[in-house]
């Protein structure tokens, strides 16, 4: 049974001693909530990784991810954070092919592919976003922008890598804009990444990949989204920097 997910992103918030309660009080406060199947993750700003991780090794029921990493081993990049020392804080899992990352920093498709081949290489997960702007919505290309995504991002990874990944589908239109999908809405298109999924590594590897929803998630409604039956958890922006709200949204699966 593939696992149901909830996934902080702290975005480019929390000073470090605000990042080091956050995450204390988040762990606290699941201590007894998670269910079989469940996995939480807080992905934090760097300067929190190894502190956090720490934490989460103490209290077991939370893993920690970063936001981000350079598609190169190592070497003269100065201010960039490769896969390797990420993984050598404790974090387990990266975000990557945020739209915040496509848009601001012009990350394109091919890029993301050598982000997602290097976290791989180094015992990282992506967990790798994919979505549509308000604008392709609108014109009724959203279909194919999810799947060139798709393709280009990770459907170049054999079968046994790409059963190691985790999917988020963000409609652009939805982050932070209080303008959340519909579960009906985000259910289309998650049944869609189902089925190239299944059209490319099969039915099994389709059923066991978490396909995350995200886009202006909250404790309201989180219930609506995570019944539906393609959307297996959320990765949560705003509302992951409250405890309340974020623990509320990880008890929604009890
Ligand atoms: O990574 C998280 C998403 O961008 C959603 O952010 O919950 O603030 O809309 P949001």
């Amino acid at each position: 049974m593939r696992k149901k997910i909830v996934a902080g992103n702290w975005k480019m918030n929390m000073d470090y001693q605000e990042g080091i309660s956050l995450f204390s009080e988040v762990a606290n406060m699941v201590k007894d909530e998670v269910i079989g199947n469940q996995q939480i993750i807080v992905c934090s700003p760097f300067i929190h990784l190894h502190s956090i991780a720490s934490l989460a090794k103490e209290s077991e029921n939370v893993s920690v991810g970063a936001q981000n990493i350079h598609q190169e081993d190592a070497g003269a990049y100065t201010g960039e954070i490769s896969a390797k020392q990420v993984r050598s804080t404790g974090a387990e899992y990266v975000i990557l092919g945020h739209s915040e990352r496509r848009a601001y920093f012009g990350e394109s498709d091919e890029l993301l592919a050598q982000k997602v081949n290097i976290a791989l290489t180094h015992g990282l997960i992506p967990i790798f976003c994919i979505g549509e702007t308000r604008e392709e919505r609108e014109s009724g290309d959203f279909f194919d922008v999810i799947k060139t995504q798709l393709e280009k991002g990770v459907f170049h990874l054999s079968a046994s890598d790409f059963s190691k990944i985790i999917l988020a589908y963000e409609p652009v239109w939805a982050i932070g804009t209080g303008l959340t999908a519909s579960p009906e809405q985000a259910q289309e298109v998650h049944a869609f990444i189902r089925k190239q999924i299944e059209a490319k590594y099969g039915a099994a590897v389709a059923d066991e990949t978490s396909v995350l929803y995200g886009g202006s998630c909250n404790p309201k409604n989180a219930p609506d989204l995570f019944s539906q039956p393609d959307i297996d958890g959320g990765l949560i922006g705003g509302a992951s920097l409250k405890s309340r709200d974020f623990t509320d949204i990880v008890k929604v699966f009890n």
